[in-house]
């Protein structure tokens, strides 16, 4: 709604409209530091609050919005006066805004068109602004900018910031002011602020919608033991009063404060005209994503301050300077539906199809909403109105949920019932939702590139390439297909030479008669690494007897939980995989059963030797009972199952048979070890 189209009674009441709107938001954003709007919807609303006031300046009243800057002073907080207001920085959306704050600034001050003034330009870091003033050289007093007259006291806050000198560093060039406001932004760089976003979700608690938030809300803390665990920062980018030292230029300012010991903004150019601005301008948006910092736009000021003098200011922002805002990155819009998409994983990700809406200068129609976890802590819902976010090129989040706009009619995103992809069941592994179909066309290539890996099925020369090359050809449909694969098939794909057709097909031979723990780890089912397959096979012994597991005995095995018994029991009932595994087996792949130890001859026994051995050492001799089961004692007693009798035995030979132990000959044991190693499957 423009206010040129407006008759006065309709502009009054817009106006309300617009100050209680504004209120509101302020309120949002200040006071519970979670705004539900994008900053530019609300410069949107405050620009149009203004157009109507000044069409109409009858209706000003000192409370509305457009008369103060800022924030309330937060409960418990003691207020400090600004000696020097801070005034905020009217802003400038685009390149012909910027171009005609440079002719506005001449038309004041009477100069010709073609005048090039010179500005310094410097990057608008999106933080919380803060004074610090220092007494002679020392750090008295740190305060937010609240309503630009009167701030909020953050003395002990500020002074954890290291960034902050708590006195001033004395310069070969320059004295040290007897009194000193510095101004400047309190920032958190975007890597701590998801850190600690990460930490606070895993907390429980609730996140920060941007780095901006999280920076006000951890140097707004009473207690500021809190505010010292945040990695907090401060960036100066001008001065209040200044006693003991003039200058002449805003650069001069900035390089004084560089040489007191702040961070001045940075980059920052002195360009001559409104073109330099504007390269600068371009440049800094381009650059936006390699900062550490959350950048926001750019601000043009003036840098001769006799010029700034000259311009003065209006109530709000001074007439020297502007805040060239890059395209806003958020926005808000509406979720009208959730869709499903498979990564190369398998796993599958909601993603919100939205009312298409601009952020950034990209039209954005989808939201990544990455998993249910994260469905759950946003508790977004089909039809609600959303706060979205993109930075860089990557696909938008959404960071918030606009819960007061709801109608009662918005419907809950329910987790996927079949995979979209193939059609197969789903299950879930932690916050994910993952296809159960071990062949799903989505997943078809890592799925090989598993099969294939050392801890797998370990076969050689089965890379990433090839095992895109071989599902891209369709010469492999599902995991089965690489048992049928032939040299001339391989031949065929880019790279292959006769060499390496055949040691792939070799190493697919190797690869058909796996352990059991390995082929079970292979096949890839969801919550099945590499332990718990080791688990399965030592439990199972089988394939036969493990492709029959129910979910009660699954769930029996100790380090087995429902999650994983549920996976399993989908994975093996699934039409697709057992026709698939099937398949295999045709193919020739076997794997290894565990074989039991129970068969062994030696299972539980304890031998005794007497005499010397011709066919190995008492310790071969004692290893390999020790391997099938037994145990090896030295002396014989009633508890002693076997004597094994070699040449020249001692007196056990005599107490054996007093006890009526039964006695062996070599000839007999080396019959009982070939039995209890072909029991146990071991070959030599
Ligand atoms: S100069 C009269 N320079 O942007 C205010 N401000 O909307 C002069 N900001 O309140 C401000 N980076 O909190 C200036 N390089 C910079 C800045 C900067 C960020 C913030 C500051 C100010 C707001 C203006």
């Amino acid at each position: 709604m423009k206010g040129k189209k407006l008759s006065k009674e309709e502009a009054r009441k817009r106006i309300e409209e617009l100050r209680e709107l504004i209120n509101y938001h302020n309120y949002r954003y200040y006071v519970l530091n979670d705004p539900v709007i994008s900053d530019a919807e609300y410069d949107e609303l405050f620009r149009e609050l203004q157009e109507l006031e000044e069409m109409y300046p009858e209706f000003i009243t000192p409370d509305s919005p457009t008369q103060r800057v800022g924030a309330p002073i937060k409960e418990g907080f003691k207020p400090v006066r600004h000696s020097v207001p801070m005034l905020s920085l009217q802003d400038a959306r685009n390149e012909e805004e910027i171009r005609e704050f440079d002719a506005r600034i001449k038309r004041f001050l009477g100069l010709p068109m073609n005048a090039l003034i010179e500005y310094s330009v410097e990057p608008k870091y999106d933080g919380l602004s803060c004074e610090i003033v220092y007494r002679n050289g020392r750090l008295e007093v740190a305060s937010t900018r609240g309503d630009g007259y009167v701030g909020e006291d953050v003395t002990p806050n500020v002074k954890t910031i290291k960034s902050v000198p708590l006195r001033l560093i004395k310069s070969r060039n320059l004295p040290i002011p007897s009194l000193l406001e510095v101004r400047g932004e309190v920032l958190m760089s975007r890597k701590d602020f998801e850190e600690l976003n990460r930490e606070l979700i895993k907390r429980g608690e609730k996140p920060f919608a941007n780095p901006r938030n999280a920076a006000s809300g951890s140097l707004r803390q009473l207690d500021p033991s809190v505010t010292a665990k945040r990695r907090l920062d401060f960036v100066a980018w001008g001065v209040g009063l200044v006693e003991g030292v003039s200058f002449k230029k805003h650069s001069e300012v900035l390089d004084a404060l560089g040489e007191w010991g702040f961070k001045t903004a940075n980059p920052r150019e002195v360009v001559k005209g409104i073109d330099g601005v504007i390269r600068f301008y371009r440049e800094m948006e381009k650059k936006r994503d390699d900062f550490e910092y959350e950048l926001d736009g750019v601000v043009v000021k003036v840098n001769d301050l006799e010029l700034w003098e000259k311009l003065g200011t209006t109530a709000r922002s001074p007439r020297y300077a502007i805040a060239a805002k890059f395209k806003p990155r958020q926005r808000t819009t509406r979720v009208l539906d959730v869709v499903y998409q498979v990564g190369r994983t398998g796993t599958i990700t909601p993603v919100a199809v939205l009312e298409p809406v601009e952020v950034g200068g990209v039209i954005v129609s989808r939201a990544s909403l990455h998993n249910f976890d994260e469905v759950e802590r946003l508790g977004v819902m089909i039809g609600d109105k959303v706060l979205v976010q993109r930075a860089g090129d990557v696909i938008p989040d959404i960071v918030a949920v606009i819960k007061e706009e709801r109608t009662g009619k918005e419907k809950p995103i329910r987790p996927p019932e079949k995979c979209p992809v193939c059609g197969a069941e789903v299950v879930r592994e932690g916050a994910y939702y993952k296809c159960v179909n071990a062949s799903c066309p989505a997943k078809l290539v890592q799925a090989l590139r598993h099969m294939a890996s050392r801890r797998a099925l370990d076969i050689e020369g089965l890379g990433e390439k090839t095992a895109r090359l071989l599902v891209e050809k369709g010469f492999v449909k599902d995991l089965a297909d690489i048992f049928y694969l032939t040299k001339d098939r391989l031949l065929q794909l880019p790279g292959f030479a006769e060499k390496s057709a055949e040691n792939l097909i070799k190493g697919i031979e190797k690869a058909k008669n796996p352990p059991l723990a390995k082929f079970i780890y292979a096949l890839g089912i969801p919550n099945v690494g590499e332990y718990t397959a080791g688990v399965l096979a030592e439990h199972f012994k089988s394939w036969d007897r493990f492709s029959k597991a129910s979910y009660d005995e699954l769930l029996s095995i100790r380090g087995i939980g429902p999650e994983t018994a549920m996976s399993i029991v989908k994975f093996l009932r699934e039409p697709r995989n057992k026709e698939m595994i099937e398949k295999m087996f045709r193919a020739g792949v076997k794997p290894q059963d565990l074989k039991v130890v129970e068969d062994s001859p030696f299972a539980g026994k304890v031998v005794v030797f007497t005499g010397a051995l011709s066919s190995m050492t008492r310790d071969e001799a004692k290893e390999w009972v020790e391997r099938l089961g037994g145990k090896v004692s030295n002396s014989v007693s009633r508890k002693t199952d076997l004597v094994v009798v070699g040449e020249n035995p001692g007196s056990k030979y005599q107490r054996a048979q007093q006890l009526g132990v039964k006695i062996i000959d070599e000839e007999e044991f080396l019959r009982m070890l070939e039995e209890g190693k072909r029991a146990l499957g071991i070959e030599e």
